[in-house]
């Protein structure tokens, strides 16, 4: 069964798109998963790092019904990656003023068997586009970093999830992956310690460090794995990728 993972987060900067963009590298190129990344941001950051910028066709030709998701799915990094651009603004506009949950779910119906993993960067928010991802999607991985506030943050997170599930019946919040972890922080620790008090084996393990190495590379439009193979974060990478796939290969 494909697996269609939502990364969510309604603050913003926590790392989303850098967790997605790494995971989905990782499941395809080290472990020979088809994977499917789509961006489903204005700010096109996933596009970027996955090097997807000359892509001739986005999510939003095929949200607004010019192109199928299957002609526009672009082949970068080695992977499939449906791409966005700043248009998405306009369809995320309509999608709000339609009040229409079901449009991603709809495009990519008999596209998604075709993969193991159809990974999904929403944006910094709860809006249309968010939700249009937990409804298409079968598991939602929010991404936090591990501060305070983001404890709240969760709260409405899973009030949000919950509410989507009486319309989305198979979605479930399934992981949490903690990302610019710096283990001498205190509040780190603590928060870390306090998400798995609450949310247990769906944290997963390892949270990805800090690391400069992780900001050079996405200035290269590029993941570490590209750029920065001997960074000490790549290993945070590729045991995350492990845990990940003992939770849902
Ligand atoms: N573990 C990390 N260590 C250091 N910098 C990081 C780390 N993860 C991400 N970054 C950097 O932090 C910034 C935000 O990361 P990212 O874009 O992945 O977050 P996001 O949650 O997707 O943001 P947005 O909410 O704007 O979509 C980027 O410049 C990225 O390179
Ligand atoms: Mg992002």
């Amino acid at each position: 069964m494909t697996k269609i993972i939502a990364f969510i987060n309604h603050k913003g900067g926590v790392g989303k798109t850098t967790i997605c963009a790494h995971l989905a590298y990782s499941l395809h190129h080290h472990h020979q998963k088809r994977v499917l990344a789509i961006d489903f941001d204005t700010q096109a950051n996933l596009t970027e790092i996955l090097g997807a910028l000359e892509a001739p066709r986005t999510i939003s030709n095929v949200l607004s019904g010019a192109e199928t998701a299957q002609s526009s799915i672009y082949e970068a990094s080695g992977l499939s990656v449906l791409t966005a651009t700043i248009d998405l603004a306009n369809i995320e506009f309509d999608l709000t003023a339609n009040n229409t949950q079901n449009a991603l779910k709809k495009a990519l119906a008999g596209v998604t068997d075709a993969y193991d993993y159809v990974l999904i960067d929403c944006p910094p928010s709860l809006g249309a586009l968010t939700l249009n991802a937990l409804m298409a999607a079968t598991d939602v991985c929010v991404v936090s970093n591990a501060e305070y506030l983001s404890l709240q943050g969760m709260k409405n997170i899973v009030t949000v999830v919950q509410q989507t599930q009486l319309y989305n019946k198979e979605l479930a919040l399934s992981s949490i992956i903690v990302s610019h972890y710096d283990t001498r922080k205190g509040i780190n620790r603590e928060v870390l310690g306090k998400l798995q008090e609450a949310f247990t084996d769906r944290v997963l393990v390892p949270p990805v460090r800090s690391a400069v190495a992780i900001v050079e590379a996405s200035s290269h439009g590029a993941t570490v794995f590209q750029v920065r193979p001997n960074a000490d974060v790549v290993n945070d990478f590729h045991a995350l990728t492990t845990s990940f796939l003992e939770k849902y290969d």
